[in-house]
Formats: C-alpha cells, structure tokens, sequence
C-alpha cells in the first residue's frame, strides 16, 4: 500500500478513537453525549456504531495529527483538514458535530460524517470523496450487517445514519444505509454479490418515497427480490422506533412490508382523486400496464383480482382493457 493511503488509514483510525474518547468520557463532549442519548441511543449502539464528537475548535485535528507526524498534504487529500485559499492555513473539516466512522468492508475507518447538535446546516457534513473513500460504492453498516445478511438471506436498506443504528437497536442487524445519496449501481451490485432479498425502509416522507421507487427499479433490474416496508406519513425508521418501540418496529414494519407491485400500486395513486372517474380510469390503466409486465401468471391474476374489487370491475374487462394497453404500447 503506498504510504499516503496507509497514513489516511491511520488517521482515520486514529480520529475515530479521539473522536469516541471525547464523547464517552470528557466534560467537553457531554452536551453531545446528552444529545444522543435524548435521541434514543444507547450506549451500547454508541459502542457498537464507534459514535464520536469533533471539538469546536478550528484547528484540534490539525494540531493532533501534526504533532502525530502526519502530513498536511496527506491530511488534506484524506479530506480531515481544509486549505485556506487567502493564507494556506489550515483548518479541521468537522468542529462541533457528532461523529459516525464510515468503515470499508474490513471494518477500516475511510471517512466521517458529522451531524450537526442544532440547526445548524448543513445537517450531515461529510467526508470528501478520497482516494480511501468511495461514496457511491460505501454502503453504511456494511462490515456490521454482512455476516446477518448472509444468515438472513436478507439485507434492509436505509436513508440514514440513524435509521440503521435504531433499526439494529431493535434487533434488525442486517440494515445497510445509503447515506442520503441516491441509490447507485455499484451499491447494487455489491448487495447483489451477497443477497438476492432486499427490504427498502426509506423515509415515509415524498423524497423517500420517490427515492425508495428509484431504488425498487435499479434494484430489481439487477434481479432482486424487492420489499418496501413503510410507515405512518412523515416517520422515518428512528422516529418511529423512538415512538413506538422496538417490537411493534418488527412487526407492523419490517414483517409487514408489501410487495414492489403493492406499493407501485399505492405509488400511482399519489396526486389522484380516485373518486374523480378521470383519474380514476388513468390509475387503473397504469396500475394494468405493471400487471401486465410481471412475470408470473398467478402475481398477475392475484393483482388483476384485486383491482376488478375494488373498482367494482369485471375481470373480462380488465383482460380486455389490457390487452388494449399492451398492444398500443407495443
Ligand atoms: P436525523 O435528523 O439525524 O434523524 O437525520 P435523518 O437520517 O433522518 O436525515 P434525512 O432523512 O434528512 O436524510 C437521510 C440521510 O441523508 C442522512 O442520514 C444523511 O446521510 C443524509 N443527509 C441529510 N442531510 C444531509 C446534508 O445536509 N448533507 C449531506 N451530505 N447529507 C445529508
Ligand atoms: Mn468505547
Ligand atoms: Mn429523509
Ligand atoms: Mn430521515
Ligand atoms: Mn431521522
């Protein structure tokens, strides 16, 4: 390994364990302990997830690391420390924020993201794409879960740090997050590598549900097996543990999650007033367009079944209707 990656590495490891100290044991890093803790972690997650608090200082890491002989050059391009453009001076990147280590696969320290205590924005600050750190191939938790999605045969997807942490809390281990960028190829292909079974648990929220559609697709096109579990309008998976507990997380959650063509379903009815007939009739011809394009002659006579009930609808015409669909399409 050339010498600046194995120093990057160091620093990292480092910095995560300075990062940890200040936030478990020092004065200095109560309020953030508290902060946490307020939120529903524990200490035990804390441990586990390597959770740290980056001091308000402008220059703690640089002096750290300096003192420490790594240098500023290879500090910068680690992305830890910043250059001043006016007087070449260098600041720390993270100041002031709570602390959650992104690891590589073996569990090597690559990067932060720091979440601010207050308002202020941005909210996540993360660590700049680096010669150690791959942002659209890092999936969060990864090293953690590996071993659950193995067993599982299963893997869970999140939006965000806290989401896989309070997830694992309540006894799903085998959550991975995104980091708040959208899903990309090669974080499908890395899943697809390991599990077939995906869970997407996105935000309850129009972003999350646009991105959990996106992610349904790219998904499945790689040949997964795709559930969405969703929850009440406007919970993400921490708020909802924090509201409901654990228990009813598993249950009314994760166990309860529905197919991609359920929620493809509930997605096309989004903006539409199904008692006006126009919209009526659009949904229901969109909804038969998917039918049509599944594979299995049974998923397509259980959906077909399904629409012609609740829309007081023959089957006949529905198939007819279909075919009509499926032939202009063509
Ligand atoms: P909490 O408020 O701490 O619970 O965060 P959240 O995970 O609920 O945040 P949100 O749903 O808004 O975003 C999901 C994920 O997107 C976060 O976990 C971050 O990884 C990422 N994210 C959110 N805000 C920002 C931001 O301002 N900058 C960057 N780079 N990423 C962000
Ligand atoms: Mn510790
Ligand atoms: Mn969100
Ligand atoms: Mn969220
Ligand atoms: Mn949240």
């Amino acid at each position: 390994m050339p010498v600046d990656l194995q120093q990057m590495m160091e620093a990292h490891e480092l910095l995560r364990k300075f990062y940890h100290h200040l936030l478990v044991n020092t004065k200095d890093g109560q309020h953030a302990l508290e902060y946490l803790l307020n939120r529903g972690f524990t200490m035990e997650s804390i441990e586990k997830f390597q959770i740290g608090y980056s001091l308000k200082s402008w220059d703690f890491v640089f002096k750290f690391l300096t003192k420490r002989k790594f240098p500023a050059d290879v500090m910068e391009r680690a992305g830890l420390i910043i250059k001043r453009e006016k007087d070449g001076n260098y600041f720390d990147r993270f100041r002031d924020r709570i602390m959650f280590p992104i690891f590589d696969r073996s569990g090597n320290t690559i990067a932060f993201s720091g979440r601010s205590l207050g308002d202020d924005e941005p909210k996540y600050l993360n660590s700049p794409e680096t010669v150690i750190f791959n942002k659209s191939k890092t999936l969060y938790n990864f090293h953690l879960a590996r071993p659950q999605i193995k067993k599982l045969q299963r893997a869970v997807l999140f939006e965000g740090f806290a989401d896989v942490i309070a997830a694992d809390r309540a006894g799903v281990g085998n959550g991975v997050g995104t980091m708040g960028t959208a899903l990309t190829e090669e974080h499908v292909a890395s899943l697809r590598r390991n599990v077939q079974s995906i869970t997407i648990c996105y935000d309850s929220d129009n972003a999350g549900i646009e991105a959990a559609y996106r992610a349904a697709n790219l998904l499945m096109e790689a040949g997964c097996q795709i559930r969405v579990a969703l929850m009440p309008d406007g919970y993400d998976p921490d708020d909802y543990i924090n509201e409901f507990g654990e228990e009813k997380f598993r249950h009314d959650v994760i166990e309860s999650s529905i197919t991609f063509m359920a929620f493809k379903m509930l997605y096309l009815r989004r903006g539409k007033r199904l008692q006006n007939e126009g919209d009526r009739l659009l949904y229901i011809e969109e909804v038969l367009k998917e039918i049509s394009q599944l594979d299995k002659a049974v998923e397509r006579d259980h959906y077909l079944r399904q629409l012609a009930n609740e829309f007081s609808l023959s089957l006949e015409a529905l198939k007819e209707q279909q075919k009509q669909v499926y032939y202009t399409e063509k």
